[in-house]
C-alpha cells in the first residue's frame, strides 16, 4: 500500500498562507464609519499583536508540493501579526472567497445599515455581511470598527458600546478570552466549525458546541455522529488544569474556565501573560488542540489534544484505514486509491478513497440466487467500521459472506461470536491497531472485485481469504446491559435473571457447576488464593484455558460476585481481564476468566526465583495498567474506581501485556464526579492517606495505589523492604528514598539492580516522576490517570514532584522503630 499523503503536509500545517505584501500604510486599529479598507490595507491592534486584512491561504504551499493546487480566493481575516508562521485566528467570508479578479474592486466598510460588509464596488454586490445590526435601532448606530488587543474585532456604537464582536462568531479557533458556549438569555450559541482544508477556511466536517444536557460535544456531519462528549469526560477541566499546572511551560500561563449559571454556559481560557501567544482550535482532523507559540523553536507547540488519538471519527474519509501510530495516519484500503489527491494533500479527506475496480453487481434486484464474482480480502486487527447491520440467523462465516455478496450495496462483513455483521455503502472509521496496544482482534472482510484480489494475491503471495475463523471469546456488551438492567430491576432474583438473559447468547456464558468441576478437574489446579476465594486453572472443551474463581463465604462472596459481574462484565479493554462467564447455582458463586499465562505481577517482581522482567516489559506493564485505569475512570458509562490496585491484581498474558483483575471491591461513581463512601479498605501499602482517614473517596485513590505499584515495578522490590547494612537490618521506605534520589538526579540507584543498568534512563525518570506525583498526599496534586498515560507515552512533561510530608514523617518512624 502506498501512503498517498504528501510528507510536506504536516510541515505546512500552519504555514497556511503567504502574506499579501502591504503598502506601508501607518498602522491603525480603527476603521471609522465612512472609511473603507481595501485589499492593500490592514488594521493592526494597538499592541501590534493582531492584524485584520485580506489574505490568500495556501500560496506558500502550492510552490512546495509536487501536486499542483488549484488557485484559490481571498479572505478577510484576523491573524497573528508578530508571529512569522502565518496563522489566522478568525475569517469573515468563510464560504465565499473573493476571487482574484474582483480583489482590486473589493472593500471592507461599515454599510449604511450599520453592518460590517465586504462589497464588490464594481457590481455593488455584497460579498459578506455581519447581517445582524439594524440601523433603525438608535442604540446600534455604528460609529467604528476596532481590532482590540485580544484579537477581538468589535463594531462599536456611541460611547464605545459593543454592537457586534467576532468573539461571538468564532470560526475554528478561540483565543484567550473567547468563549465556546451559549448565552441562555439571548440564545446566542458560539460554536466552532473546523476548516475544510489548508487552503479553504470554509465549513469542514467537525463541529464543537455546547448542546443542552450533553455539555460540550464534538460532532461530525456526514456521517453525523457525536464522537466525544464532555459528559462522558467530566474530568476535562480538572484534567486540563492539572496538566497545565504540571507542565513547566504552561504553569500559570493558561487558566481554563468553565461557567454554567443562569445566564450562560461556556468554556473559556485566559492567559496571564499578554506577550505569550496561544489558541485553542478544532482542527481539520476533528481534534481540539491547545497550541502555544514557542519562542525557542519559533513554532506552535500542541500541549493538549482531545481526543488524544489522531484517528477521530471518520477523519480519513470513506474506505480508509487510520493508524494513530503512523505519520501520515491515513491510508487507503487495499485496492482503493485516493479519490482526490489534490484535496487530500491540503488536508481535506472527506472524499476518502475509491475503488480501483467496480464490484460485480449485475444481479437484478429481484434475484434470489447470488452470482456475484466478488471476493473478500481480510483486514486483521481493526476496530470495525461505523454503523454495522446485523443479519439474524446466520450460523457460519461462509453464509455471512454469502449474505453480503447477495446485496449490491454490501461492501464488507465480519463474523464474530456467531454474529454476522455487514456494512452497506461507504466504510467509515476503520482503525488499525498496529501499535503496542492491540485493542481489537476483529477481522474485517472487505469486498473486492475478483480482478483486484487476484492481482493482490500475485503481488503479495497471500491466500485471498483465510479459512481460519477467529476464535475469540468477547463479552457481548449489549447483552450485558440487558442482563444488568434485568438485575437491577429484579435484585432478588439475581441468579434467575442472569441465567435467563444469557441462555441464547454467544457472549458471556452461564456455566453449570458440574461443567466447571469437570473443566477444573474437580478444582485441583489451584492458581492462587484471594480475600474472597480461590482461583483454579481449567480447560474449556479441552482446548481453551480458563481461570475459575470460586467465591467463599456466603455473604461476602455474593457481594463480590455482583461487583465483578457488574463491573468487569460490562467493560472491555485490552488492559482489563476478560470475564467469560459465571456460575450461579444454589449458594455456589463462580466466575470464569480468560487464563493469563504469566500469572500475576507480584511473582515476577518480588519472587527471587522468577526470571528478571526486562525494562521494556516493565515500562509496557506500567503504561498498560495506566491505560486500563484511565479507561475505568474516564471512558466507561460510569466512572469505576477499582479500589485495590496492587501487583497481585495485575495479571500478565503470554506476551507480558498487563490486565487489571479482581474487581471485587470496585465501586461505581456517578458521572458528576462525586465521591463515594466505602465500608472497606484496599490493601495496606497501596492505600491513599485520605482513605485511611475515612473520608469519601474519588478515583484518585487508584492513582495513589498505581503510583506505589509503579515504584515497585521500577525497583523490583516491595516499597517497604528490609536491607542489610553492616550486619544491621533496617527498613527502607522506598517512596521517600525515590523522591529524594530523584531530586538529587540519581536515578540509577533507584532502578532494579538486577537489570544491570540495562534500561532507558529517560523512561525511568519519567516513570519515577509520575509515580512520585501519584503518591502525593493531597489528592488534587495527583494527576488523573489520563495525564499519567500521556506522561508515560512521552506526550507530556512533568515538573519535579515535591516530597509528601506525611511520607517523610513515616520514614522517620520506620527509622526510629528499627533502631
Ligand atoms: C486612524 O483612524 C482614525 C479613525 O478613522 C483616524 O482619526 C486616525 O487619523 C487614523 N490614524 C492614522 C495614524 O491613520
Ligand atoms: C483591477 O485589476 C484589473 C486587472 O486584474 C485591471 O484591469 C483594473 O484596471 C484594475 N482596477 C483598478 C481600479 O485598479
Ligand atoms: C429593523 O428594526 C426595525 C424597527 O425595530 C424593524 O421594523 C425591522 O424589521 C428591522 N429590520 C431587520 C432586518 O431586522
Ligand atoms: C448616527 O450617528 C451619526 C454620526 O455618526 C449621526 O449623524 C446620526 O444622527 C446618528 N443617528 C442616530 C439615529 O442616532
Ligand atoms: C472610546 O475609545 C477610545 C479609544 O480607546 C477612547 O479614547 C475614548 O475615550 C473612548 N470613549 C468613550 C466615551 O469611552
Ligand atoms: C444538539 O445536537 C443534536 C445532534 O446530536 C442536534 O440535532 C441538535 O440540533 C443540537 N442542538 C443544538 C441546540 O445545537
Ligand atoms: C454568570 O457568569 C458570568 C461570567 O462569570 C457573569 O458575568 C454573570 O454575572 C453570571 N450570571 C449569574 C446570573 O450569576
Ligand atoms: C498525529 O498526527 C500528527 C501529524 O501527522 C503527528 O505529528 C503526531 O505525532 C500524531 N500523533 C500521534 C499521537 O501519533
Ligand atoms: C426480475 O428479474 C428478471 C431478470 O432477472 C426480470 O426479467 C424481471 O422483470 C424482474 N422482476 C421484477 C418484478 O423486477
Ligand atoms: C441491501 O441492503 C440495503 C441496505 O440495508 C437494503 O435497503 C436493501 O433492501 C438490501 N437489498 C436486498 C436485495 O436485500
Ligand atoms: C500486535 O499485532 C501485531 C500484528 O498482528 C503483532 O505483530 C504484534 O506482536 C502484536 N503486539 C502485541 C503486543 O500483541
Amino acid at each position: 500500500m502506498c501512503r498517498a499523503m504528501h510528507p510536506l503536509y504536516t510541515f505546512f500545517l500552519f504555514v497556511l498562507c503567504s502574506l499579501h505584501t502591504l503598502a506601508g500604510s501607518a498602522a491603525n486599529d480603527t476603521l471609522a464609519a465612512g472609511q473603507v479598507l481595501t485589499a492593500d490595507d490592514k488594521l493592526v491592534s494597538s499592541n501590534g499583536k493582531f492584524a485584520l486584512g485580506f489574505f490568500q491561504p495556501g500560496n506558500g504551499i502550492s510552490k512546495s508540493l509536487s501536486t499542483p493546487i488549484p488557485s484559490h480566493g481571498w479572505y478577510l481575516g484576523v491573524w497573528f501579526n508578530k508571529i512569522p508562521v502565518f496563522t489566522t485566528v478568525w475569517v469573515a467570508n468563510r464560504e465565499r472567497a473573493v476571487t482574484a479578479s474582483e480583489l482590486n474592486l473589493t472593500q471592507l466598510k461599515i454599510s449604511a445599515d450599520g453592518n460590517l460588509v465586504i462589497v464588490n464596488t464594481g457590481t455593488g454586490s455584497v460579498i459578506w455581511s455581519t447581517g445582524v445590526v439594524n440601523r433603525t435601532d438608535t442604540r446600534t448606530n455604528t460609529t467604528s470598527l476596532v481590532l482590540s488587543d485580544s484579537g477581538n474585532l468589535v463594531i462599536q456604537g456611541p460611547s464605545n458600546v459593543s454592537i457586534w464582536q467576532s468573539f461571538d462568531y468564532p470560526t475554528d479557533l478561540v483565543l484567550p478570552g473567547g468563549k465556546v458556549g451559549w448565552n441562555k438569555v439571548t440564545g446566542l450559541n458560539r460554536v466552532g466549525i473546523s476548516r475544510k482544508s489548508l487552503i479553504d477556511p470554509g465549513f469542514g466536517s467537525y463541529r464543537v458546541e455546547i448542546n443542552g444536557s450533553s455539555g460540550v460535544i464534538l460532532m461530525r456531519r456526514d456521517p453525523a455522529k457525536v464522537y466525544w462528549s464532555g459528559v462522558t469526560s467530566p474530568t476535562l477541566i480538572p484534567e486540563l488544569k492539572s496538566l497545565l499546572q504540571m507542565n513547566p511551560t504552561t504553569r500559570g500561563l493558561i487558566i481554563p474556565e468553565y461557567v454554567d449559571n443562569d445566564t450562560e454556559e461556556y468554556y473559556m481560557y485566559t492567559s496571564s501573560d499578554d506577550s505569550a501567544s496561544s489558541f485553542l482550535s478544532l482542527d481539520m482532523s476533528g481534534q481540539i488542540k491547545l497550541n502555544v507559540w514557542s519562542k525557542d523553536t519559533q513554532s506552535w507547540q500542541t500541549i493538549y489534544a482531545q481526543p488524544a488519538d489522531n484517528c477521530t471519527f471518520a477523519t480519513c474519509g470513506p474506505f480508509t484505514l487510520c493508524s494513530g501510530n503512523l505519520n501520515p495516519f491515513c491510508d487507503c484500503m487495499e485496492s482503493f486509491s485516493v479519490k482526490s489527491p489534490v484535496d487530500w494533500v491540503v488536508g481535506d479527506r472527506t472524499g476518502g478513497c475509491s475503488r480501483n475496480t467496480p464490484l460485480d453487481c449485475t444481479l437484478s434486484s429481484n434475484s434470489t440466487t447470488s452470482s456475484s464474482t466478488d471476493m473478500f480480502h481480510p483486514i486483521a486487527h481493526v476496530t470495525l467500521p461505523y454503523n454495522p447491520q446485523t443479519i439474524q440467523n446466520i450460523a457460519t462465516q461462509s453464509k455471512c459472506a454469502q449474505a453480503c455478496l447477495s446485496n449490491c450495496s454490501c461492501t464488507a462483513y465480519n463474523y464474530e461470536n456467531g454474529i454476522c455483521s455487514v456494512w452497506n455503502g461507504d466504510l467509515f472509521s476503520t482503525n488499525l491497531n498496529d501499535g503496542i496496544e492491540n485493542h481489537s482482534e476483529s477481522v474485517l472482510y472487505l469486498r473486492l472485485a475478483a480482478k483486484d484480489l487476484q492481482s493482490l494475491g500475485k503481488n503479495k503471495r497471500k491466500p485471498p481469504v483465510p479459512v481460519a475463523t477467529v476464535v475469540s471469546i468477547t463479552t457481548s456488551f449489549v447483552l450485558l446491559l440487558v442482563v444488568l438492567v434485568m438485575i437491577w430491576r429484579n435484585r432478588f432474583r439475581w441468579c434467575g435473571a442472569l441465567l435467563h438473559g444469557s441462555e441464547s447468547s454467544g457472549g458471556i456464558r452461564a456455566f453449570g457447576y458440574t461443567d466447571l468441576g469437570h473443566a477444573t478437574k474437580n478444582f485441583t489446579q489451584k492458581l492462587g488464593e484471594g480475600g474472597f476465594g480461590s482461583v483454579f486453572k481449567g480447560m474449556l472443551n479441552d482446548s481453551f484455558p480458563i481461570a475459575v474463581k470460586r467465591l467463599d463465604g456466603a455473604r461476602q462472596g455474593e457481594k463480590q460476585f455482583r461487583a465483578e459481574v457488574s463491573s468487569v462484565g460490562i467493560i472491555q479493554h485490552i488492559n482489563l481481564v476478560k470475564l467469560i462467564g459465571f456460575c450461579c447455582e444454589g449458594d455456589k458463586r463462580l466466575l470464569v476468566y480468560e487464563y493469563m499465562l504469566n500469572g500475576s505481577l507480584d511473582a515476577h517482581l518480588f519472587d527471587s526465583n522468577a526470571a528478571v522482567l526486562n525494562w521494556s516489559s516493565r515500562y509496557q506493564i506500567g503504561l498498560g495498567v495506566a491505560r486500563g485505569l484511565s479507561y475505568l475512570h474516564d471512558s466507561c458509562r460510569e466512572c469505576i474506581i477499582h479500589c485495590d490496585i496492587k501487583p497481585q491484581n495485575i495479571l500478565l498474558d503470554a506476551s507480558f501485556a498487563p490486565k487489571i483483575a479482581d474487581f471485587g471491591m470496585a465501586v461505581f461513581v456517578g458521572r458528576d464526579y462525586s465521591r463515594v463512601l466505602t465500608t472497606f479498605r484496599g490493601t495496606a501499602g497501596y492505600l491513599a492517606p485520605e482513605w485511611i482517614s475515612g473520608v469519601a473517596i474519588t478515583p484518585k485513590v487508584d492513582v495513589y495505589s498505581f503510583g506505589m505499584v509503579l515504584l515497585e515495578i521500577l525497583s523490583g522490590r516491595k516499597n517497604s523492604h528490609e536491607v542489610h547494612t553492616s550486619g544491621e537490618n533496617h527498613v527502607v521506605y522506598f517512596p521517600v528514598h525515590a523522591i529524594s534520589k530523584l531530586h538529587e538526579g540519581d536515578l540509577r540507584s533507584l532502578v532494579d539492580p538486577r537489570l544491570h543498568d540495562d534500561f532507558k534512563l529517560e523512561e525511568a525518570e519519567r516513570m519515577c516522576k509520575v509515580a512520585c506525583w501519584c503518591i502525593q498526599e493531597n489528592e488534587s496534586d495527583r494527576p488523573t490517570m489520563g495525564v499519567v498515560v500521556r506522561v508515560l507515552e512521552g506526550l507530556q512533561e512533568l515538573d519535579m514532584p515535591p516530597m509528601p510530608r506525611l511520607l517523610a514523617a513515616m520514614t522517620k518512624c520506620f527509622e526510629v522503630a528499627s533502631k
